[in-house]
């Protein structure tokens, strides 16, 4: 398809459908009763692409994981490519703010430039970590739908009121966290399908003006930008670069799941509803579909992925294979109940399944295949899970059930 007309069929579907609302269009044939899950075989975790059972941490490690992650950038997300001209990276701490939200935190707007012969882009991270207590801190990086060039983030009297897509600072710092935060939009639109502005150009081979069938589409340079923040994490010493929590909602819980699983600097991962791409399996196809995905975000994987819509069945991994990249790390998944569009089972599923990989490495993972009672969080496991009454948001209820999460791996 030229992508002209892509451009107008991602505007003309994906207009009017605000982040994270759940669409109203062509709802038909999308499968929300588990008796219509059709019956699947998940791609095995623990045998490699040779056929050969991996049965050591040391397999795992040196042979199955580099297979699953090489899989996953080039048929699901899309590889990063070597630049043809090195990017320079540079950080600049442009604003320090000692008295946020009455002198409980420090603000610092930290702005991190790329560049090289084929262009220039920038991002805006923002890092907010507690006065009190001693540092360097633990945090939580979250890649943010809001932005952080804008009002935002500043501090509310009323906070942590707004939870949507706001965020409980206040309950960070009590608990003794910095808060790291990404903007999804700096180096990548968030339905782009031209790819000629932001981070892209710069890693363009002479002549290429589009990524590959198997390069980064817009999760992937999502993830990729939350790898640069947490470059500049490595020179900041408030922070404790070795307890670093990634978290997101929805396409952000997708994202973060896709750092994680790539960079093994972030110790520990939170998907909030992440869903289609993100921690739901493909083959149940229950709620969105790679198809409705690629058709109202036709680039939020890469071009490959398209390749499987309606052929879930032949894909040589499915998203319990992505958690289980972030393995012996721990790893937090959450659900909706009302959440169907995100598959809260499929959710579950995915986690039952990675766990198989936390047992092989020594760790904890969930043992029943059944869904936990809702409301009920599962937080002394290295796999932990909570699914909630309620649809597609972010409540107190479940800040808290994240902060529990990495109070109990990252504090201990
Ligand atoms: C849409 C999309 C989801 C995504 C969600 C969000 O509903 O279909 O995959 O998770 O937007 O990001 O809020």
């Amino acid at each position: 398809m030229k992508r002209p007309i892509l451009y107008l069929i991602a505007l003309l579907l994906g207009a009017g459908l605000a982040f994270g609302r759940e669409p109203k269009e062509d709802d038909s044939n999308v499968i929300y009763d588990e008796s219509k899950v059709p019956q699947y075989d998940l791609p095995p975790l623990l045998v490699s692409a040779e056929g050969q059972r991996v049965t050591t941490a040391e397999a795992w490690r040196s042979v199955r994981r580099p297979q699953i992650l090489s899989l996953f950038s080039n048929l699901i997300y899309g590889a990063v490519p070597d630049p043809e001209s090195p990017v320079k990276v540079e950080f600049e701490v442009r604003k320090t703010d000692p008295q946020f939200m009455e002198g409980k935190a420090t603000r610092k707007d930290v702005q991190i430039r790329f560049s090289n012969s084929k262009g220039k882009a920038e991002m805006l991270v923002l890092v907010f970590v507690p006065n009190r207590g001693t540092k360097p801190v633990p945090a939580f990086m979250m890649h943010s739908f809001n932005d952080t060039h804008s009002p935002d983030f500043e501090a509310h009297p009323q906070r942590p009121g707004r939870l949507r897509c706001g965020w409980p600072l206040g309950e960070f710092f009590d608990r003794g966290y910095a808060f790291v935060a990404v903007y999804q939009q700096d180096l990548v639109g968030h339905n782009e399908v031209e790819f000629l502005k932001g981070i892209h150009p710069l890693f363009y081979r002479k002549g290429q003006s589009f990524p590959k069938a198997s390069e980064w589409g817009v999760l992937s340079a999502i993830a990729w930008g939350a790898m640069r923040a947490m470059d500049y994490l490595e020179t900041d010493s408030d922070v404790d670069h070795t307890r670093v929590a990634i978290m997101g909602h929805s396409k952000m819980g997708k994202a973060a799941l896709w750092t994680a699983a790539q960079d093994e600097r972030f110790a520990l991962a939170i998907s909030a509803q992440s869903g289609c791409a993100g921690a739901a399996l493909w083959r149940r196809r229950s709620g969105e579909t790679l198809e409705k995905m690629v058709t109202r975000f036709p680039y939020w994987l890469c071009r490959n992925a398209w390749k499987f819509v309606n052929q879930e069945d032949d894909l040589p991994v499915d998203q319990h294979m992505l958690l289980a990249c972030i393995a012996p790390r721990p790893v937090y998944v959450h659900s909706g109940l009302q959440d169907t569009w995100a598959d809260g089972r499929g959710e579950y599923l995915s986690a039952y399944h990675a766990s198989e990989v936390y047992r092989l490495l020594g760790k904890k993972g969930l043992t029943s295949e059944s869904s936990p009672p809702v409301g009920e969080a599962i937080i002394e496991s290295d796999v932990g899970y909570h699914i909630r009454q309620g649809g597609h948001s972010l409540q107190m209820y479940d800040w808290e059930r994240f902060l529990d999460f990495a109070d109990y791996h990252l504090k201990n």
